[in-house]
């Protein structure tokens, strides 16, 4: 599973990235806002960090003022992924810059039947939103476990099922348990994906008792 980090903090994306577990970023209008810096200029910063993709939304919904933008986004490097809505509109540009050898990810899923368009308009990323689902007492995992079936049955589908609104390290788990390529997730839940207490423990005990030993290894 590639592990995406779900953020517009470049301090974050570069501490993510030091340790070698990170194969992309995925930002949103929101987190921009979030981060008060200027966009097209934050997005190359991070693509000179980061080789893997990069989305980068685009921030019209009509069709016409899309495609302009995605021209823009798509020049700032290779490895951007143009991000576009799950909206006829945002599969029509979905298409175009498939066709054109451009990754895209379309993200707002929360159908399979959604999944299905994007698959057959070409999209390199389909981003379900597991937590905001979850949120309004519905089942996030199952639209993961969903659209990787209906994915698996059509070998000619190359869309990748990106599990996006990730909350918790079980959306992680249980998404590769089901066989999704990708995730992205706030840092603070990959973090949390080194946790065990046990772990804590045992090395705390290994600790105590090599210091018993007297010995040292350099
Ligand atoms: O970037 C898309 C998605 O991951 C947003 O997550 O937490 O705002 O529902 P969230």
């Amino acid at each position: 599973m590639k592990f995406f980090v779900d953020t517009a903090d470049i301090d974050e994306i570069k501490e993510l990235a030091a340790t070698g577990l990170l194969d992309g970023v995925t930002t949103n209008p929101s987190l921009i806002a979030k981060s008060g810096k200027e966009f097209i200029p934050l997005i190359k910063e991070i693509c000179d960090v980061v080789d893997g993709p990069v989305s980068a939304e685009v921030a019209a919904t009509d069709y016409a003022t899309m495609r302009k933008e995605a021209e823009v986004l798509r020049k700032i490097a290779d490895h951007v992924a143009v991000k576009v809505p799950l909206t006829p509109d945002g599969l029509k540009v979905c298409k175009e810059l498939s066709d054109e050898g451009t990754m895209v990810n379309v993200t707002l899923c929360f159908s399979p039947a959604q999944a299905l368009l994007a698959a057959k308009a070409g999209a390199a990323f389909i981003s379900p939103f597991v937590g905001r689902l979850d949120d309004i007492s519905s089942d996030g995992l199952s639209l993961i476990g969903d659209i990787v079936t209906i994915y698996d049955n059509y070998p000619d589908f190359h869309t990748e099922v990106l599990v996006a609104s990730v909350r918790s390290p079980m959306h992680i788990v249980e998404s590769a348990k089901m066989g999704a390529d990708v995730m992205t997730g706030p840092a603070s839940v990959i973090k949390q994906l080194y946790n065990h207490p046990l772990t804590d423990k045992g090395l705390a005990a290994f600790v105590e008792d090599w210091k018993k030993t007297g010995q040292s290894i350099l």
